[in-house]
């Protein structure tokens, strides 16, 4: 193997990849978009090809702009007004009113249905309600809530205020909660009694209690949704702080009416945090008109929604994803949408399976990581259930092995459905590489290629593009997109150095932070976080490429690299592997799959050391992060670990590497 030119920002390619799934003919026959002349249209002129797909949304008054581009600060269809709430819940009630929006199930089995007609009248008084308790437009939201039918009312009555909600993920601690209602200036908080997980109660209402203890916030009041009730401990009401959100409700009459806000298209929808691997939480600020036609169109033509379909996406809404594909882009699409509150293993590991076969979902968009999880526990969980419903499926949130997608696409979508491998960022807002299912060939590990109207690339550190077919390098946006983020709440100046800043072009070129290469196609293969790439013996190396190589070992479920200094080799590969259920973690396994790696892509890649473990530490949003790893192999203290899913995974990991090495 020879490492390639000598340039910085290039991360050499080893795995080939050679399976490619073309889109079943049943499937384009009745595809919702299946001409591929679109990307070039889209290509030649994409200032047409946005101005036309404003056309996806009611507005109040239409756009007559599309793009206004600063650099790095850009105004999408500026002179449009519209609503969100308008968009994703008043037009359809007509055409709409018995169809259901939401399908709620909890943990427990307790089941709720809210039909377009239902919604709306919900919504209305929702924001009849949050009006009552003060709540103007450009008044900012605090929502901590589980996943329960008033999560998603409460975002969208806020939209329909023009009020932004920042929706912080119910598994954040109290501080995490005060950092960001302090950050957005928050003045009211939507939260619950309490949430279910895994059998036991997630305590929101207390943490809340504890987030608002210290001085000087800007909170007024607190609704609480009454979630868990008598079965569990009394929460406790501050007088004159905290109100129940169905005491407050009842005192809107029924069919009460608040005509949407008229906003302009730039007028703020949300702030949501994002805290990456590292560094200090960045509020991410999307606005309504570009995002509302972004999320729109992407969720009609990624995941070929029908009239009839059954679409669940398994993300909660603290995540963007949430935010995204199960809240603006569905419901704008007039989709009935599956939420569920609880864990994939309550009460047991085929929880997921009986939700498909009971309310007879066609489209699941889901998390690689739990792929991988559900390959861990083997097959029989979804053969215990009718699958047959499913036509299409997604991935999202990080690359995807191979081994994972054809674990996925056999056992799950049973051979016939497409897998939308769709890759975006909270940042982005909406997808931006993906297959087009009616169009566009799959690999397996692959998004394929962007979505019409994006210019992605792969470029060096000096911001010119690698060859296809050649080498990894850096994935760049190369023009605005309707979607994007606006800014970092509050922080011009970092948005405009974090994004836009990396390359002196005038902040035309927006980093994304990811590693990726093209094939000769040109599909695009995400190669992982550019700073947890390796360094061997001068071979940059993607993380992804090594992690799949031991997935790709049938004894193995999941896996993460991470480079440790090396005298000789700079860095030495270092491997946290998670067996699959019945699997050995012996050292003859450890062997065999050292030598697996080196025989997939090459003997620089051999781990040095290869450590069992039940579990690899991820963040909340279900993401490994390789950097505590990284501390624990170089024997360093442990970095910063509050955003952590369970700080207990990596505290074992290290009891057991020191036993190891001891
Ligand atoms: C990663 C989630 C490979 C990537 C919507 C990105 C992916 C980060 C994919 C954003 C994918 C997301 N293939 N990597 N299909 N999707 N990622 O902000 O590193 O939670 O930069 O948004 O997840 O994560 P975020």
């Amino acid at each position: 193997m020879h490492p390639p030119e000598q340039q910085t920002g290039v991360i050499e390619t080893l795995l080939q990849e050679e399976r490619t799934y073309p889109p079943p003919p049943e499937f384009v026959a009745q595809a919702n978009i299946s001409d591929p002349d679109v990307y070039r249209r889209a290509e030649q002129d994409p200032i047409a090809f946005w101005r036309e797909q404003a056309g996806v949304l009611d507005w109040f008054k239409q756009p007559t702009q599309v793009l206004e581009w600063n650099p790095p600060f850009a105004r999408w269809y500026a002179d449009g007004e519209l609503n969100a709430c308008y968009n994703c819940v008043d037009r359809h009630v007509a055409s709409r009113a018995a169809k259901a929006a939401i399908l709620w199930e909890g943990e427990p089995g307790d089941t709720r249905t809210l039909t377009y007609a239902q919604l709306y009248r919900e919504v209305n008084r929702a924001a009849q309600m949050l009006r009552n308790l003060g709540v103007r437009k450009g008044d900012r939201v605090a929502i901590y809530m589980p996943l329960i039918p008033e999560v998603i009312v409460a975002m969208l009555a806020c939209a329909r205020l023009g009020a932004p909600h920042t929706v912080v993920f119910g598994g954040f601690s109290p501080d995490s909660l005060r950092d960001r209602i302090i950050d957005a200036q928050a003045k009211l908080v939507i939260t619950a009694d309490g949430g279910w997980r895994r059998g036991g109660i997630v305590p929101l209402k207390a943490n809340t209690d504890a987030a608002l203890d210290a001085p000087d916030l800007p909170v007024e009041k607190v609704l609480v949704v009454r979630r868990i009730g008598d079965a569990g401990p009394p929460v406790s009401m501050h007088e004159g702080r905290d109100l129940w959100w169905h005491q407050e409700l009842s005192k809107v009459p029924e069919d009460a009416v608040v005509e949407p806000e008229r906003v302009e298209a730039e007028h703020p929808l949300y702030i949501l945090y994002t805290s990456g691997t590292t560094g200090k939480p960045k509020g991410v600020l999307h606005t309504t008109g570009g995002y509302m036609v972004g999320t729109t169109l992407t969720t009609r033509w990624v995941f070929d929604l029908k009239e009839q379909d059954v679409y669940w996406c398994t993300a909660d809404v603290g995540w963007v994803t949430g935010h995204s594909y199960i809240v603006y882009g569905p419901l704008s699409n007039g989709a009935t949408v599956l939420i569920y509150e609880g864990t994939p293993d309550y009460p047991d590991k085929d929880r997921w399976w009986q939700l498909v076969e009971k309310y007879k979902v066609n489209i699941l968009y889901t998390a690689p990581t739990a792929i991988r999880t559900c390959m861990r526990w083997g097959t029989e969980y979804p053969e215990r259930c009718d699958l047959s419903s499913l036509r299409l499926l997604g991935t999202v949130g990080e690359p995807i092995n191979p081994e994972a997608w054809v674990w996925y696409h056999n056992n799950i979508g049973h051979g016939r459905c497409p897998i939308v491998d769709t890759w975006w960022q909270t940042e982005t807002g909406m997808i931006l590489i993906t297959p087009l299912p009616g169009i566009v060939p799959t690999k397996p590990g692959s998004a394929t290629r962007p979505f019409p109207g994006i210019f992605a690339e792969v470029v060096n550190e000096r911001g010119e593009p690698v060859a296809r077919g050649t080498a990894g390098g850096l994935l760049v946006i190369r023009k605005p997109w309707p979607a994007m983020l606006r800014t970092i709440w509050g922080d011009d100046e970092r948005y405009k150095q974090q994004y836009w800043g990396h390359f002196n072009d005038g902040y035309n070129t927006y980093f994304t932070g990811d590693g990726a290469r093209q094939d000769e196609d040109g599909y695009f293969w995400l190669m992982g976080r550019v700073d947890d790439v390796l360094n061997v013996a001068g071979h940059r190396l993607g993380t992804m490429e090594l992690e799949s190589a031991l997935v790709s070992h049938p004894a193995v479920a999941e896996a993460a690299v991470v480079g440790v200094s090396h005298e000789l080799k700079g860095q030495a590969v270092v491997a946290f592997v998670t067996p699959r259920t019945g699997a050995r973690p012996d050292d003859r396994l450890a062997e065999e799959l050292r030598q697996h790696v080196a025989e997939k892509i090459g003997p620089i890649a051999r781990p040095d050391k290869i450590y069992f473990t039940a579990e690899l530490p991820k963040t909340r949003s279900a993401k490994i992060m390789r950097r505590l790893l990284r501390d624990i192999a170089e024997g360093r203290v442990l970095g910063d670990t509050t955003t952590l899913t369970d700080p207990n995974v990596i505290a074992a990991i290290k009891r057991q590497y020191e036993e190891k090495e001891t």
